[in-house]
């Protein structure tokens, strides 16, 4: 049996008009998802070639860094925090990976790749000692699923979660997010809620229990800046990367997928313009992951 992803729908909505029963359908269709999810993510290569571009850039901080205990923030099934520690290099001791998600299905598939999980939902502070971690990361966009259509209730959330973030990072550990973008969708200050309906095909038949839809937050740079400000993290210690995805929602040509085409130390210089001259027909753009890793200096 070969399982598939079809993303073949997406809209943009504001988060107040997110459905009554959003997390349910997302923690629900993740842990239907679980025992397929790895044989779904790797036949898209699309995905595979952005994540594989990420992990490269998180094991070459770990490395230059020295950084041992890991933490991933909805960890899935563990495969990519599994393959970040397997390139971890030994020269400076062993450390630990852990993984917070609130699919105990998920969960348990990471246990298996010796990943020490906790089940935690990420808008809840994360359940750590202080200064005790080394890195901690939201990738493949899951700092996004930390939502609520109250929006001020919703921000408040996104800092405490990055707030938690700091008090349990060690001196000079470092937040890590690949969140997706929002500003070359013309969302000049706030993110929209991206909506997609994903078909799960096996042998080229849709399996319909499995094709949910799901939501997830994008942020524009300005909101990450804001969110990182209000914060206890120092802005000055931050490093921002845009990243190309794909070249638009239905063509097939990935080639540049996982290209970084910007970066800036700290959140100075920002243009737009430098990532997509041409902003007419925001609906029709290539879609960015912004890459933003924060170091803990006290
Ligand atoms: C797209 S998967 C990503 C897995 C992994 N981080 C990776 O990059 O491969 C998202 C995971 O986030 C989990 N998740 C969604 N909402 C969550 C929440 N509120 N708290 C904790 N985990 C959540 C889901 O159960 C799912 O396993």
């Amino acid at each position: 049996m070969s399982i598939k992803f079809q993303y073949h729908s997406q809209k943009w909505i504001q988060e107040s008009d997110l459905p009554e029963d959003w997390f349910e359908l997302i923690s629900n269709g993740f842990s239907k998802l679980a025992p397929f999810f790895y044989e779904a993510s790797v036949t898209d290569s699309i995905d595979k070639k952005v994540n594989e571009a990420v992990d490269r850039d998180i094991i070459n901080l770990i490395n230059k860094g020295e950084l041992r205990d890991i933490l991933d923030v909805g960890v899935g099934d563990g495969t990519r925090l599994a393959r970040i520690g397997r390139n971890i290099s030994e020269d400076y001791g062993w450390g630990r990976l852990y993984g917070t998600d609130i699919s105990e299905k998920m969960l348990q598939k990471a246990r298996d790749k010796n990943i020490y999980v906790i089940k935690s939902d990420m808008r809840e502070p994360l359940p750590f000692k202080p200064a005790s971690l080394d890195m901690i990361l939201y990738i493949s966009g899951d700092f996004g699923f930390i939502m609520d259509k109250d929006v001020s209730k919703a921000n408040r959330l996104r800092l405490n979660a990055i707030d938690s973030a700091y008090s349990i990072l060690k001196e000079e550990g470092i937040l890590y997010m690949e969140v997706i973008c929002g500003d070359h969708l013309g969302y000049d200050k706030d993110g929209k809620v991206v909506h997609y309906l994903r078909r799960t095909l096996s042998d080229g038949k849709e399996v319909s229990e499995l094709s949910d839809p799901f939501y997830a937050k994008s942020f524009t740079f300005s909101e990450m800046e804001g969110l990182l400000r209000k914060s206890k993290f120092n802005i000055e210690n931050t490093h921002v990367k845009y990243m190309l995805r794909k070249l638009n929602w239905t063509s097939e040509d990935s080639s540049k997928s996982g290209e970084i085409v910007a970066q800036y130390p700290c959140f100075r210089n920002f243009n737009i313009k430098d990532i997509y001259p041409n902003l007419e027909d925001p609906m029709n753009v290539p879609n960015y992951r912004t890459i933003i890793s924060i170091k803990k200096i006290i």
